[in-house]
C-alpha cells in the first residue's frame, strides 16, 4: 500500500485542531503527524516532521500563517500548504499564493472540501518529493548523512555563575525563522534549563534511558512556546533512569542532524555527561565570576583541557561584572591570554527567571541581555570563521 499523506495542523485553537484532526482520522490514507499552536512553532515543527501537506490557519499569535507558509515553503520545498481562513477576501487569497500556499479552504471546512484539498496537496507533495530526489541522486553535491548541526556547550569549573541563564538566551538569541536550534540540559541530576524555558511537558532524557533512534528522540523535544526553540530536558527526578554518558554521547551526534545549533548546558564540571559533551563541542563558552577562585578554577580547566579543547574553540565569559568588585575585564584578559566578554551584573536577570521569561527576549535593552546579544554576535562569527576554515 502506498504511504499514507502525513499532515499536520497549524490552529492557535485546541478545538479547531481537534476538530480537524476527527475529521482526517478516519481516512486510512491520510495520517495526521503533528501539530502547532503559533506560527514559529509551525515552522520548528515542520522543520523536524518534514509533513507532506501543512493545513495552515492565517492569525496565529506571533508571526502570521502568511509568514510561516513563506518560511516553510524556502525550507521544505515538497511540503504543500492548505491556508484556513475566515476571510472570504481575495486580497488575502492572493497575498496566501504569494506566500507559497497551495490552496486555501473557509473555516469551517466541509469534511468533502477538506479530503480532496488534503489529497491533492499530497499528490503535488509526492511528485514534488520524487522531482527532489532523482534531483539529489544525481548531484555531485549530494552528502549523506546531514548531519552539519554545531554544539556549542556552555562549561563552567564551578557552580552557580550563569550557565544555564547562559544557555537559555543564547539559544534564543541565535534562532531565526530558518535556524533550528535546540537546548540540550546535560544536567542530569537537579538540570533546570526546561524551568528556566518555562516548559515542562514531563518529556525528559529518561525517555532515552533504554533504546533511542531519531524517531524517538524527536518526540521527546520539548517545543518552547514563544520562540520555537527545541528542549531536551532533564530527568524529572535525580533518582529517574537516564542513558549511560555513552549513549548521551550518541545522542548529541544524532541531534547534529536535528537542528543547526545545539546549545548544550552542562553540571559539575567533569562528570562524564559534560565531558561527552565537551568532546563534540565545537565552541565551549566558560562563564565566571570576579573571585579568586572562580579565576583560579577558570585557569585550572584551561590547563586541563590543554589540547583536548584548543584554545580557538573557548570563550569565556565574565559574568555578573561590576566594576566594584575590584577585578578588572582587562586584567584577566591578559591573565588568560583569552577574550574575556563582560556580561554585567543585572538585576533584570533574576527578575525574568523568577518570572519565567527569557532576558533577550523581554528585556533586550536590560544592561545584561545587550552584553549576551553581542556575545551572540562574536559566537557567530566564531563558528562561521571555522566553517571558513
Ligand atoms: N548577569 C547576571 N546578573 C545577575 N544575576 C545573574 C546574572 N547571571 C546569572 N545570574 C543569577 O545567578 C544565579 C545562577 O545562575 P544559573 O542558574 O544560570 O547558574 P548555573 O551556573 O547554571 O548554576 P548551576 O551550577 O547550579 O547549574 C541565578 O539566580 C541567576 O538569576
Ligand atoms: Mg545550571
Amino acid at each position: 500500500m502506498a504511504q499514507p499523506i502525513r499532515v499536520m495542523i497549524v490552529d492557535d485553537v485546541l478545538e479547531t485542531r481537534e476538530n480537524l484532526r476527527k475529521l482526517l482520522q478516519f481516512e486510512s490514507n491520510i495520517e495526521v503527524v503533528g501539530e502547532a499552536a503559533t506560527g514559529r512553532e509551525a515552522i520548528q515543527t515542520a522543520k523536524r516532521l518534514d509533513p507532506d501537506v501543512i493545513i495552515m490557519d492565517i492569525h496565529l499569535p506571533d508571526i502570521s500563517g502568511l509568514e510561516a507558509t513563506e518560511a516553510i515553503r524556502k525550507m521544505l520545498p515538497a511540503t504543500q500548504i492548505i491556508i484556513l481562513t475566515v476571510q472570504g477576501d481575495m486580497e488575502y487569497m492572493r497575498r496566501a499564493m504569494m506566500a507559497g500556499a497551495r490552496d486555501f479552504l473557509m473555516k469551517p471546512p466541509s469534511i468533502d472540501e477538506l479530503l480532496s484539498a488534503v489529497r491533492r496537496a499530497g499528490e503535488v507533495a509526492l511528485e514534488e518529493r520524487e522531482k527532489i530526489s532523482t534531483a539529489r541522486d544525481t548531484s555531485p553535491l549530494a552528502q549523506p548523512g546531514g548531519a552539519t548541526g554545531r554544539i556549542i556547550t556552555v562549561f563552567a569549573p564551578k557552580g552557580g555563575v550563569g550557565k544555564s541563564v547562559l544557555a537559555v538566551n543564547l539559544a534564543v538569541a541565535l534562532q531565526t525563522p530558518d535556524t533550528t536550534i535546540l537546548a540540550v540540559d546535560a544536567k542530569w541530576a537537579f538540570g533546570d534549563l526546561a524551568l528556566l524555558f518555562n516548559e515542562q511537558s514531563g518529556h525528559t532524557l529518561s525517555e532515552l534511558a533504554e533504546e533511542f533512534d531519531q524517531d524517538i528522540l524527536a518526540r521527546v523535544l520539548i517545543t518552547h512556546k514563544d520562540t520555537g526553540v527545541q528542549i531536551l530536558a532533564a530527568p524529572a527526578r535525580p533518582e529517574d533512569a537516564r542513558p549511560t554518558a555513552e549513549a548521551f554521547g550518541e545522542i548529541l551526534n544524532l541531534l547534529r542532524s536535528l537542528a543547526d545549533y545545539i546549545v548544550v548546558d552542562t553540571g559539575p564540571p567533569l562528570d562524564t555527561y559534560t565531558l561527552a559533551a565537551l568532546e563534540r563541542s565545537d565552541l565551549v563558552l566558560i562563564p565566571f565570576e570576579q573571585d579568586v577562585v572562580s579565576v583560579r578554577n577558570v585557569r585550572l580547566a584551561l590547563e586541563f583541557f590543554a589540547n583536548d579543547v584548543p584554545r580557538e574553540k573557548i570563550l569565556l565569559v565574565l559574568n555578573k561584572f561590576d566594576k566594584k568588585k575590584g577585578i578588572s575585564a582587562e586584567r584577566l584578559q591578559q591573565f588568560f591570554r583569552i577574550p574575556v566578554h563582560v556580561i554585567p551584573e543585572d538585576k533584570w536577570v533574576p527578575h525574568s527567571v523568577n518570572r519565567g521569561e527569557i532576558l533577550v527576549r523581554t528585556r533586550r535593552n536590560a544592561p545584561a541581555a545587550q552584553g549576551i546579544l553581542h556575545l551572540v554576535r562574536q559566537v557567530r562569527q566564531r563558528l562561521l570563521q571555522q566553517a571558513e576554515a
